[in-house]
């Protein structure tokens, strides 16, 4: 087995019990760091460093930043997205309990960077603890003139708000995050306008997967070049993964993304049973079958948010399609036609499987609405709702066929 190599993100105890001294310990030297330089110099760095968004789509954070602060209007906001409601995502949750400071630190760096004079976090409805403990940290910065007004004494104004928004998957997508940040029904908005330009309350705003933020602090502390020394071209920097399913030690590991899922495993402990595939960036991401053991989770692989579900031959494939297509169902918001047509349809033919005469008009149609989403519908929910089932269609016939021909004595389905 590879060696592990040592967390630079998460090597922190969770802090919660000595919550004091852990803040009068900090340094806050990227924060120092990046008051001696330009916003462009900041930026210059930060682009220099290759690190991509790790909500989901990899969006590279210099020139999501760079874009903001060109913008015209003179109010600008920043935005830490803590939702995470993709099941068998808990990665954030980690970061906040074992160095939440990174995250303010980031905030108050990407405030500085781009003038913005107010930020948010947005948590998951259940991450109540982590909400004290950042309100806490919150009212200890604004004492030590940190946050708030006249920040370090460099005439510059930023002050920090945290909400817990509702139980709900698209609370996380970030225009559908901006409404509910502004008292209104957390549904997505169209794009263009993107954030960079039209964001919350309609003003140019950044917008970041917690995760991302932590690796702010840690580049400009330690420099873009060591940041490129971690994981191949594109995929730079560490990474984390949260292992889930049929997996020995389920929970958080750090790597970089020339990982394998054969490494990840093993560093969990290995799987239970045998190995049959694993959902990378959760339901909505990619199957990876046992041929793609060795293949490095980059962005270009697919390693998206680093979500990694492991399953068993125990499972039927066609439970899990069914499973799947139920949640994303449940939580897609129904506000635009093409999603809530498809996801109906979608929900139908899974309900349905057992009347299906065979699997290929079944892979067809899925298929079908898949692709009409991914050209039509107005956020990334339905579409990457819709690409799982089918990849377990074409991967694992035989597991559809038992469905149709009258029991399935994996998952003990009945027709
Ligand atoms: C349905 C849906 C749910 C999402 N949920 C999250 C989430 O919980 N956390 C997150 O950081 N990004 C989530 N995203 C991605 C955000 O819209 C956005 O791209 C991200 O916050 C940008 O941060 P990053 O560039 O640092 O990755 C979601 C996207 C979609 C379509
Ligand atoms: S794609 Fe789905 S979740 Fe997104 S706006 Fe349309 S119905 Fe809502």
């Amino acid at each position: 087995m590879r060696p592990l190599p040592p967390p630079v993100l998460t090597g922190n105890a969770p802090v919660a019990d000595r919550l004091r001294e852990y803040y009068l310990h900090y340094p806050f030297h990227a924060l120092q760091k990046a008051l001696a330089l330009s916003p462009h110099d900041i930026i210059t760095e930060l682009k220099a460093s290759g690190l991509r968004g790790r909500g989901g789509a990899a969006y590279p954070l210099g020139r999501k930043w760079e874009c903001v602060l060109q913008q015209p209007a003179p109010v600008r906001y920043v935005v830490a997205n803590g939702e995470e409601g993709e099941p068998g995502t808990f990665k954030d949750r980690v970061l906040l309990e074992r160095n939440p400071l990174a995250v303010l630190e980031a905030m108050i760096i990407a405030a500085y960077t781009v003038r913005a004079r107010a930020g948010y976090i947005y948590l998951n409805h259940s991450y109540r603890q982590i909400e004290q403990a950042l309100q806490t940290l919150l009212s200890w910065l604004r004492e030590d003139q940190r946050l708030g007004g006249n920040i370090f004494k460099r005439q510059f104004d930023f002050d920090i708000q945290v909400r817990r928004g509702p139980s709900r998957y698209i609370s996380g997508e970030e225009t559908a995050l901006f409404r509910a940040l502004e008292g209104r029904r957390a549904e997505p908005s169209s794009r263009p306008p993107y954030p960079t330009e039209q964001g919350l309350w309609h003003k140019p705003t950044i917008i970041n997967n917690i995760e991302t933020l932590s690796c702010v602090a840690l580049i400009l502390e330690k420099g873009s070049k060591w940041f490129t020394t971690l994981g191949p071209v594109n995929s730079h920097g560490p990474k984390l993964f949260c292992l889930s399913g049929d997996i020995k030690n389920p929970g958080v590991i750090e790597a970089a993304m020339d990982a394998s899922l054969r490494d990840l495993i093993a560093w969990a402990g290995g799987a239970i049973g045998a190995f049959k595939g694993a959902m990378v960036s959760g339901p909505s991401g990619s199957l990876f079958l046992p041929d793609d053991l060795d293949k490095p989770l980059t962005v270009q692989n697919g390693c998206g948010n680093g979500t990694v579900v492991v399953f068993n031959d125990t499972r039927c494939a066609a439970d899990l399609a069914r499973h799947v297509t139920d949640f994303f169902f449940t939580e897609h918001c129904g506000q635009c036609l093409p999603g809530r047509e498809s996801m109906k349809q979608a929900k139908a033919l899974m309900d349905n499987l057992e009347r299906e005469p065979s699997l290929a008009p079944l892979q067809k149609r899925y298929g079908e609405l898949h692709a009409l989403l991914l050209n039509s519908s107005k956020c990334g929910l339905c579409s990457s709702g819709t690409a799982m089932a089918p990849a377990l269609m074409q991967a694992f016939p035989e597991d559809f066929n038992r469905h149709m021909h009258g029991r399935c004595a994996v998952c003990g389905s009945v027709a």
